[in-house]
């Protein structure tokens, strides 16, 4: 009996292989520090739950339209929409189990084999994992380090277009380096779009994870940019609703009907009594999401301090979503590693400090020489962040 030789070149999401690494080493009786996963350690908003309780005891219980309840398509139209100055109406938006599933089915509406894809590396894996999978060619994009954070290679990224480049991913407020274009940047990009007739997957997931009053800015916004763009909305991040799998799909209609045929074809619906719940909620009171953005500002204050406190390491504060990733070169040459992955095992199993690395956030590009390690503090706790940071720096400068 044979597989499918296509699972060849399936990836993955390594991040849950570091996670599984830390459970072992906690096993073994040593105290964990976890700042690998993106998960949040706190609670969903009352107000989400408690609409939830009551939809549930109202017997939503039944299959509904696969493309997403009405109600919460509505909803959704309208709250994305004004939160990035354009109008959207529900046969705009189909509603998915989570963010993850968009990016699939978008590749699968919008790519051939063949095509090729540009895509953010260091960035969420699943990017080149589906891309490979579905037969494309996954194009990776880097970003250059400033003083403020880091900016996409433009140049690098506008030589690498060819005549079989289909689509460009681009996830502003990005995992797992935090950066936020600028809006000559985004502009930059829309050009890049328009000029190559590209499709666009923004993949907004920490879109509203933002520790300013300056507000976020979307590539949708800039003209002729939201009729080839597909938005990944999730409510994972924002409500911490990581587990409850609910988000959606925001685009172009024609884009938007096809990924509704995948939806009757793989999950049939989303939780049925669940987007009730949030088409009540959604756009309403703010103050549970409020709650939780100021618990996670002040974990990054934290986790930020805890980390200039170490003798070679210097990272600027990020505006946006829940992660810093330190160029670790210095720290690594200091204490004699040259591998990446042995100095993040070797810090695991001196301190208890668990973190992701460059390699888990894609396939690490030739001309890279720097080190880098992610650090998420969505799931640790300020004592934790301080006591886990305060160990690893003497771990380092030890
Ligand atoms: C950039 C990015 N996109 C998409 C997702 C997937 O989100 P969800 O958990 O809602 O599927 C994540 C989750 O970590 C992410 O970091």
């Amino acid at each position: 009996m044979k597989f499918n030789t296509k699972l060849n070149r399936l990836g993955t999401e390594t991040a849950f292989a570091v996670s599984a690494q830390a459970r072992v080493w906690a096993e073994k009786g040593h105290k964990i520090y976890p700042f690998h996963l993106g998960d949040i350690n706190l609670p969903t908003p009352k107000n989400i739950r408690e609409a939830t309780h009551k939809f549930m005891n109202q017997n939503k219980n039944g299959y509904c339209p696969s493309e997403g309840i009405p109600e919460l398509r509505e909803a959704l139209a309208h709250d994305v929409g004004s939160k990035r100055g354009v109008e959207y109406g529900i046969n705009n938006v189909v509603v998915q189990p989570g963010g993850k599933p968009t990016i699939w089915k978008f590749f699968a509406v919008i790519m051939n084999e063949g095509d090729e894809v540009l895509y953010p590396n260091p960035g969420y894996p699943i990017y080149e994992s589906q891309i490979k999978y579905q037969g494309g060619i996954p194009i990776p994009y880097s970003y250059d380090e400033t003083e403020t954070g880091f900016a996409i290679d433009i140049e690098k990224l506008r030589a690498s277009i060819t005549d079989k480049t289909t689509a460009l991913v681009y996830n502003n407020y990005q995992n797992p380096i935090s950066a936020a274009s600028s809006q000559d940047e985004m502009e930059a990009l829309a050009d890049l779009a328009i000029e190559h007739d590209l499709w666009v997957l923004s993949d907004d997931a920490y879109y509203e994870i933002r520790y300013t009053d300056d507000p976020p800015r979307s590539i949708v916004n800039i003209p002729g940019m939201k009729e080839r763009t597909v938005i990944l909305y999730t409510f994972s991040k924002k409500f911490a609703m990581t587990g409850w799998r609910v988000g959606a799909s925001i685009g172009p209609s024609e884009v938007i009907n096809q990924i509704a045929r995948f939806n009757i074809n793989d999950e049939s619906c989303t939780n049925h009594f669940i987007q009730h719940a949030l088409a009540e909620t959604v756009g309403g009171d703010s103050s549970g999401a409020n709650e939780l953005s100021s618990e996670l500002q002040a974990r990054r204050d934290e986790t930020i301090k805890g980390l200039n406190a170490i003798d070679g390491i210097h990272v600027p504060t990020p505006e946006s979503t829940f992660y810093s990733y330190p160029n670790v070169s210095t720290v690594m040459a200091n204490k004699g590693f040259t591998d990446l992955d042995k100095f993040r095992t070797s810090a695991l199993e001196a301190t208890g400090v668990s973190f992701c690395a460059r390699h888990h956030f894609g396939t690490p590009l030739a001309d890279e020489t720097d080190h880098y390690i992610r650090l998420a503090y969505s799931g640790i706790n300020q004592n934790d962040i301080r006591e886990g940071l305060a160990k690893l720096k003497s771990w380092i400068e030890g």
